[in-house]
Parts: structure tokens; C-alpha cells; sequence
């Protein structure tokens, strides 16, 4: 086994001279100042990343990662990413985005306990547990699905309800938070909701026990073929 990792060197070599080549000025700009519109909470899996699906560049999303996307309202890391995000940064969206089957919450469901990522779990744990019954009488595909679905609503909540994103709603900041899923067989993103921009939107949802019960919204997205006249809007005006 290689103990360097040269062929990552030589590719991010290759990678800054291609930006460059593009646009001379991108790393002096860079180097200046960031002024990313979104913060990005998701996943740590290696095949959900930002810039790529959401094809930004650098600068452009501040990005927060870890294990099933949860937010801990006891964890360091995260409540210094949202706030900096927020309060110095001036983020103008936060988007909570997991994937479909999402391995931590596949653990949620597996009978071992005892990892230190079982502790980190906890809340989405105690939410099966509540509704085991609902829960257990899907299938084991449908269960995991619907749960990745269901913990980045509730972790949305979560974020709408730390002072940190009450404090930006009171003094007026425009913030809003968004629940996204990313299909790792399509590649696409769905805005699953809930959208919230303020104190009074967060706190009109229903308990989120109510959402267990609907079904699961995997939604058959297909990216359609591309043709030429695709995507112009010229086109679609002069057959209006
Ligand atoms: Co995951």
C-alpha cells in the first residue's frame, strides 16, 4: 500500500491549474474573502458533496458533515458552524440534506448497540422506538427511506429551534431553512420541505409524530433528455 498520496497531490495540482487557466483571478479572489449564500448540513457520506451536486464552486456553500445529518443541540462542532455561518457570514439559507438509504439511519433500525454513533443516533433512534409498529411494518427498504425522510424534518426542527436561528428570525435576518434528499441512483435533489423563515412557521408545524404516518414520498425523478432546444428560454417564449 502507497504511504503517499501523490496521485492527490498531482491531481489537485491539475485541478488548480485548470481553474486558473479558466479564470486567472479565482484564487486571488478566494484568498481574499469567502461569501457563501448557503450553509449546507448533510451527510458524511463520500458520495453526497456539496459543491458537486449542487455543482458550486469553491466560496460558494459553507458545509457542516456528519452521520445521518442530525443536529445536536449539545454539539460544539455544528453550534459553531451555524453560528459563524449565521452571524458572520450572513447566510441567507441553510439547507438540512440527507440521502435515501442512508447507512446511520440503517443503524437505527439494527439491533447492536453500544457504538459511540448509537449515542450519536440517539434522537433518530428514540424517534423508531415511539413508532416502532409504524416502523416495522414496512419494509425494511420502505423503513429506512421513509426514516431518512422523516429525521431531516426533524432536523430542521431542531435547527429552526436553536437560539442561534431564533436570535437572526428576532432581529429580523433573512434566514431560511430548507430539508432536501439527494437520490444516489439519479443524482438529484428534492426539496422535501419543511421550508421554514421564521419563528411563527416553525412553531405552526405539527408534531412531527404526524409525519411517521404518511407515506413514503420517494418520487420517481428522472432527469429528462436534453435537447437542443432544452433549457432556452427564446424558444418557450416564441411558442407562446
Ligand atoms: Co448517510
Amino acid at each position: 500500500m502507497a504511504r503517499t498520496l501523490e496521485q492527490l497531490l498531482d491531481r489537485n495540482v491539475a485541478w488548480a491549474r485548470a481553474k486558473t487557466t479558466a479564470d486567472p483571478s479565482f484564487f486571488s479572489r478566494m484568498a481574499l474573502q469567502q461569501t457563501p449564500k448557503y450553509l449546507w448540513v448533510g451527510c458524511s457520506d463520500s458520495r453526497v458533496t456539496a459543491n458537486d451536486v449542487l455543482e458550486l464552486d469553491p466560496g460558494q456553500v459553507f458545509v457542516h458533515r456528519n452521520i445521518a445529518n442530525v443536529v445536536h443541540t449539545s454539539d460544539l462542532n455544528i453550534l459553531s458552524v451555524i453560528e459563524f455561518a449565521v452571524e458572520h457570514l450572513k447566510v441567507e439559507h441553510i439547507i438540512v440534506c440527507g440521502h435515501y438509504g442512508c447507512g446511520g439511519i440503517e443503524r437505527v433500525f439494527a439491533k447492536e448497540r453500544g457504538e459511540l454513533f448509537d449515542h450519536w443516533l440517539q434522537p433518530v433512534s428514540m424517534l423508531y422506538r415511539k413508532h416502532r409498529t409504524i416502523f416495522d411494518a414496512l419494509s425494511p427498504v420502505q423503513r429506512i427511506n421513509r426514516m431518512c425522510e422523516v429525521n431531516i424534518e426533524m432536523q430542521v426542527r431542531r435547527l429552526a429551534a436553536t437560539p442561534i436561528v431564533e436570535n437572526a428570525w428576532l432581529r429580523g435576518q433573512e434566514l431560511h431553512l430548507h430539508g432536501w434528499i439527494y437520490r444516489m441512483d439519479s443524482g438529484l435533489l428534492r426539496d422535501l420541505g419543511p421550508h421554514l423563515s421564521s419563528i411563527t412557521e416553525r412553531d405552526l408545524l405539527p408534531s412531527i409524530d404526524e409525519r411517521i404516518y404518511e407515506p413514503v414520498n420517494f418520487a420517481a425523478t428522472q432527469i429528462s433528455p436534453v435537447n437542443e432546444h432544452d433549457g432556452c428560454c427564446c424558444v418557450a417564449q416564441a411558442q407562446n
